[in-house]
């Protein structure tokens, strides 16, 4: 099963990425997490994304559509299926894809849409932890770890300040609609209630996802 996770910054899709490739044995791939171990590992690559996220703004479409382009050609995505976190972001990137997968002839099964009210996603942004010797995603009150965490386990996403939020909503909110009608065309798109508990968003991805199978 091949599929895209959509939604705006904060929605959830690393958190239901996470659960969905858990239970069907897909291959995560989140650009924003590539381009967070290349910011790492310093490589120029990473210097270069940095230059951008810190902005808030868009990684330019020639430097993202290559590292996917590279990682979708990888043998165990035709063996395992992928599930696409956070790409494509901009038209030209749905364009790339289409003819990045019609090259690898691997077709595209669906595309899940978080819907969230963007109103609550500085809450959940500006509260979210990750836990840094497993990268796993929390947050304080609303997916707090067990009882009694230490606090200095955890560290927060820099791109994550208010100020930066902001940019980055806007600018999602302004490249999403494009991307959602090119797939929704091609009747590939789910709808899901975002504004629920993780667990009952996951019961609709899954619901969703055992029709498509
Ligand atoms: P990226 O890392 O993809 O960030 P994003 O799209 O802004 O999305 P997030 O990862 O912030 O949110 P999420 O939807 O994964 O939410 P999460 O599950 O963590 O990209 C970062 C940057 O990299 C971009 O700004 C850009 O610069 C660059 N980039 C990446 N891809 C690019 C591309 N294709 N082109 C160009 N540039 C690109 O959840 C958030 C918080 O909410 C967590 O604390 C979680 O616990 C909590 N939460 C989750 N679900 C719920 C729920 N149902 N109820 C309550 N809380 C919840
Ligand atoms: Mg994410």
């Amino acid at each position: 099963m091949n599929l895209l996770i959509m939604g705006l910054p904060g929605a959830g899709k690393g958190t239901q990425g996470a659960k969905i490739v858990e239970k069907f044995g897909l291959i995560h791939i989140s650009t924003g997490d590539m381009f967070r171990a290349a910011i790492a590992n310093q490589t120029e690559m990473g210097l270069l994304a940095k230059s951008y996220i810190d902005k808030g703004e868009l990684v330019p479409d020639e430097v993202t559509n290559g590292i996917v382009k590279e990682r979708l050609s990888q043998k165990d995505i035709a063996e395992r299926g992928f599930l696409l976190d956070g790409y494509p972001r901009t038209i030209e990137q749905a364009q790339a894809l289409d003819a990045a997968l019609s090259a690898l002839e691997i077709q595209l099964d669906g595309v899940i849409n978080i819907d969230v009210n963007p109103e609550s996603l500085v809450e959940r942004l500006s509260g979210r932890i990750i836990h840094k010797e497993t990268g796993e995603t929390f947050h304080k009150i609303f997916n707090p770890p067990a009882a009694g965490y230490d606090e200095n386990d955890y560290y927060q996403r820099e791109d994550d300040k208010p100020e930066t939020v902001k940019r980055r909503l806007d600018v999602n909110i302004s490249q999403g609609a494009p991307i959602l009608e090119h797939y929704r065309k091609e009747n590939l798109v789910t709808d899901i209630e975002g504004n629920q508990d993780i667990q009952d968003v996951f019961a609709d991805i899954e619901k969703a996802l055992s029709n498509l199978k």
